[in-house]
């Protein structure tokens, strides 16, 4: 038995990823080859949820994006100053062990980064997301996001929801 996820910390080389499986290779791949140079380059910032101290059992990563005003709904953009577009947080990957899905952490990963976003001091409109599936799309609107016009599987919740 798999102890349970205890906290939420910025990732660190010297946790144990060897043994995460989320069911997607290229998420595993991420996480056990690619995150730490894109940390490095500060392409990406990533957060993990560790159980038994030290063993990776979910992960999500940030960075900064843009949104075009374009591919907002017309009931936000009629709120907003006619820019081209606004800024953005994105929520590039976010991935659970397989052993600790359904247990409320992949929704507790995403609450934890929403709140991240919203208490920056640099201003950002919205959390996005590019859903990697119709599956994962339905995560993200069963927690409120809403559907940008470019893709069915891009999605976005304003900031100020959040706060
Ligand atoms: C999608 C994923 C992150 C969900 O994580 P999880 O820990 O299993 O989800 P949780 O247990 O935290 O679920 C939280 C809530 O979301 C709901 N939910 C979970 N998966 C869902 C789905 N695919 N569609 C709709 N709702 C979903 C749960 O029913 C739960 O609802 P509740 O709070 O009302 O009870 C996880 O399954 C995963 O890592 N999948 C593989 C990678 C992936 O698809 N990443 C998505 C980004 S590309």
């Amino acid at each position: 038995m798999r102890a349970a996820p205890s906290s939420i910390v910025a990732f660190d080389a010297a946790y144990d990823r060897s043994t995460f499986d989320c069911g997607s290779g290229p998420l595993n791949r991420y996480l056990r080859e690619q995150v730490t140079q894109d940390i490095r380059r500060r392409i990406a910032a990533c957060f993990v949820a560790l159980a038994g101290g030290r063993s990776v059992a979910g992960y999500y990563t940030l960075s900064t994006a843009s949104v075009p005003l374009a591919d907002l709904p017309s009931d936000i953009t009629c709120k907003l100053p006619r820019y081209a577009a606004v800024p953005a947080v994105r929520m590039g990957r976010l991935a659970i062990d397989q052993a600790f899905k359904g247990q409320g952490l992949g929704g507790a990963l995403l609450y934890d980064a929403l709140r991240r976003a919203a208490r920056s001091e640099i201003a950002a409109f919205a959390l996005v997301v590019d859903a990697k599936d119709d599956q994962a799309a339905a995560f993200y609107r069963h927690h409120g996001f809403m559907e940008l016009s470019a893709s069915s599987l891009a999605l976005f919740l304003p900031l100020a929801t959040v706060r």
